[in-house]
Order: C-alpha cells, then structure tokens, then sequence
C-alpha cells in the first residue's frame, strides 16, 4: 500500500503522454552470442560496442549504439563452472566498459568504473562462472555518462546455467518458450531522437520517456504455444520503476529473483521491477482465452503501455503444474553477521546525490570489508520528503533481504538479490557473504541519472 501512495504522487507529474504506435511487429529475440574460440578451457567471446541508427517508427531513423548490432547486444550464456573470457572493443568516439550486473568476478573484471575502455582500445573480462543459474545483465558503467550509454542502446542480457536448472521441469526453448523480454522506456523527441539531456528535474527524478521498448522495438507481439511460457524480465529503463501485469490472465508464477531461483514458485498478480531488476516468471498460456494476452507496463509516473502482446497458438493444453519446489533456500542467519553498515540515500540541493552525505569519489574507498566477511547492510531512504524512489545495488553478490522497515520479505523477494527497490522512507536490512575476491567495488543507486550525478560508492574487500 506504501506503493500505491508513490504511484499516485508521481502520476501528477506525468508530462508526456505515451506515444501511441501500432506496429504489431514480432518481438525480436537477442541472439545467443556464439563464442569465437576455446583456448585451454577457456571460452573466448567477443563484444563490440559501435554507433548504430534503427527505425523504431516506420520512417523515422533513431541514432543509437549497440553491441554487435545497432541497439541492445546478445545474450551471452554460459555455465556453472565454465572459464569465459570476454574481449570488449569500444568503437565509440567515448570511453565505456563493460560490467556484468550480477555477476561474481575478480574485480579487475568487473567492468566498473576502474575498468575503463578507451575509444578504440579493447579490454579482456575473464572469470570462472562460480554462481547458481541466473539472469544477470551488462551494461556500461562510466562515472557520468553510463545514463547516457545505456539509454542509447548499450546492454544485454547474460544467463547461466547449472544442472539444478537443467534438472527442473521448467519450459527453456529460448526465444520459444524461454523468452527474455528487455523493458526500456525511452523518450522519443519531434524527430525521433533519444537527445538524451537530462535537467535538473531528469536528475532528481530520473529520466522519463513517452514510449517503452521491448528488446528494442515498439509494441511487439509474439506468439507462443498453449501452455506454460518461461519470461526473462528486465527493467532496463534508466529510472523508470515499471509495475508489470497481464491483461488476459489473473496471475503468473515468479521463479527467480536477480541472483537465481527462488525456493518455491510464488503466485502474483504484479510484478514491479525498480531500474536494474530482473525477475523470471512462468504464464500459464493453457488459461488464456482466445484473445491475445497483454503485458501491461505503468511506470511510477502513471504511464501504462501496452508493452508485449502475446498470441497463443496450438492446442488447449491441461494447466501447468507448478513444481511445489525450486531449489532449497540458502539463507544466511543473521546471527553470523560480523557487523552491520549503514547506507543513506538522498537527494541534495542542485541534483546532488548522496550516499551518507557524499558524491562518488573514484580516489575514495568509502568502505574496507574483510574478505570472507558476513556483513549487514542497513539501507535507507531518506528522500521522504522528495518522494524519491532509489534502487540500491552491490556488486560482487548476491545478498539476502532481511527485513523491509523492520518486516520480513514478501517471498518473491525472498530469493538471492543484487538490486533493491525503496520507495521514499523505506529502511531495508540485507546481509551478505563478502568470500569471493579482494578488491574494488561499487555500490549505488541503479536509477542511472542518480548514479551519473553522484550517488554511488566504492568497498574494499579487503585479504586479511
Ligand atoms: Cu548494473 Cu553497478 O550496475
Ligand atoms: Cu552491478
Ligand atoms: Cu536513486
């Protein structure tokens, strides 16, 4: 219900009306990106981010950037256990990196701020995958222009497998019956542009658009078979909180939060994903009517798209069985913390965004954290009187929500998590194993104008 409040209250600043376009065009799939060789056990891949153009609307081109292709990048997947390693090479006029949002790497191959890619230089990312199956992303991660970079096309997803998802009975056909669905709103100007040139309100309020891309395109359809269909969300706008619903069925299963697999599917008739999430749900298609289904997307501005048209097709089949069982829940008792840290956001006069009063600082360590460390993290935000939503996100793990304003998770945020949503007011406890690698770390806001402009901060994790 705190939710509901927020929703209203940025409603009465909506601006811009959606841009109303009816393209039907099927909803493009990102293709698996295949590696480009195997060296000693190692797979290589291989990125390039470059300028591109696309018409989104019939007739009018969109200047865009995009890895290995003119908007968005492919899927990268791999495996529990595997050595990837992945080559960057920035063909943009502006220095980028790479980071795998997520993901538990080495610093030096985390693709943040320290991780820089020069224009027409490359960078070489290599880990062994030593996480659960997840969908995780990547993205740019340049202190001031990540907004900017990701805004004008520069993501994509990355999925790992392990057996323990091969082993469940969940539909995984990708691009059939797996399908991963990109949520991005974007502001179109009079020409068809991105002009991505954020005010001072954009700062303090994020940047929001008139329109919402789905892998990239305007109000795409897809067909799917008759029966339990696997999506891949991700909130992918720069700071845009998106409130999913179906329009055509009364609820869908969430298997998975950020970091992995929930322990039992939980039932839900919406999802809100903050910048930065993702959350994997199973439609049960063999309950829909004969008339398309719709994914509905409301900001917290009081925009509500018609995102994603899904068109059954095939045979009524009998209703999905959800599995009473995922996986079996790795919480971390709170009684083995080491020590709790306190974080505050908040927004400063002139768009100056905080973290316990400072502005990123790359010459900084704001925190030291042992390495092997259990650590509880109190997060809060403090723009009450703002009303100012934040997303909170640690690299280097995946943590587990203690409690939300002194409350238990909900069970769908129950799950490993790297990004968390808190509505203005809103105190929220995580804790963590800090036990993979010393080294540089971010953690900030994931409302990208927020982090762009200063709220964000680097830990230590430091060997003994
Ligand atoms: Cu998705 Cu530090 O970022
Ligand atoms: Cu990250
Ligand atoms: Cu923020």
């Amino acid at each position: 219900m705190r939710r509901l409040l927020s929703l209203i209250f940025w409603g009465c600043l909506a601006l811009l009306g959606p841009i109303v376009r009816v393209t039907g065009e099927s909803l493009p799939i990102p293709p698996i990106l295949e590696s480009v060789r195997m060296n000693d056990g190692t797979r290589f891949f291989e990125l390039t981010a470059d300028e591109g153009s696309r018409e989104f609307s019939p007739g009018s081109s969109t200047k865009t950037l995009g890895y290995n292709g003119d908007y968005l990048g492919p899927t990268i997947r791999v495996r529990r256990g595997e050595k990837v390693a992945v080559q960057v090479n920035n063909r943009l006029d502006d220095i980028t990196s790479v980071h795998w949002h997520g993901a538990d790497v080495p610093a030096e191959s985390d693709g943040g701020p320290h991780q820089g890619i020069p224009p027409r230089d490359s960078w070489l990312a290599s880990f062994v995958v030593r996480q659960p199956a997840a969908t995780l992303w990547y993205h740019p991660h340049i202190v001031g222009t990540t907004g900017r970079q990701v805004y004008e096309g520069l993501a994509g997803l990355f999925i790992i497998d392990d057996d323990e998802s091969d082993s469940l009975d969940l539909p995984g056909e990708y691009g059939v019956d797996d399908i991963p669905v990109i949520l991005q709103d974007r502001r179109f100007d009079a020409d068809g542009e991105f002009t991505y040139r954020p005010s001072m309100p954009d700062v303090m309020h994020g940047y929001f658009g008139n329109a919402i891309l789905v892998n990239g395109v305007l109000d795409p359809s897809k067909e799917v078979p008759r029966g339990p269909v696997r999506l891949r969300l991700l909130n992918g706008s720069n700071s845009t909180l998106l409130r999913l619903t179906l329009d055509g069925l009364p609820e869908m299963a969430q298997i998975a939060s950020d970091g992995g697999f929930l322990e039992r599917p939980v039932e839900l008739s919406h999802i809100i994903l903050s910048p930065g999430e993702r959350a994997e749900v199973i439609v049960d298609f063999s309950q829909a009517g004969n008339s398309p289904v719709v994914l509905k997307a409301e900001t917290n501005r009081g925009q509500l798209y018609d995102a994603l048209e899904f068109r059954p097709v095939g045979n009524t089949a009998t209703a999905w069985k959800a599995p009473d069982t995922l996986v079996a829940p790795e919480n971390i008792p709170e009684s083995e913390a080491d020590r709790t840290r306190r974080f505050v956001l908040q927004s400063g006069m002139g768009g100056r965004m905080t973290i316990n009063g400072k502005t990123m600082n790359m010459r900084r360590v704001n925190e030291r954290v042992p390495l092997g460390s259990t650590e509880i993290w109190e997060i809060e935000n403090r723009d009450g009187m703002m009303s100012q939503p934040h997303s909170f996100h640690v690299h280097a793990v995946q943590f587990r929500i203690l409690d939300i304003n002194g409350r238990p998770p909900p069970e769908y945020d129950s799950g490993p998590k790297d990004t968390v949503l808190l509505w203005p007011g809103d105190k929220i406890r995580i804790i963590a194993r800090f036990d993979s690698f010393p080294g540089l770390f971010m953690y900030h806001c994931h409302l990208l104008e927020h982090e762009d402009n200063g709220m964000m901060g680097q830990f230590l994790i430091e060997a003994p």
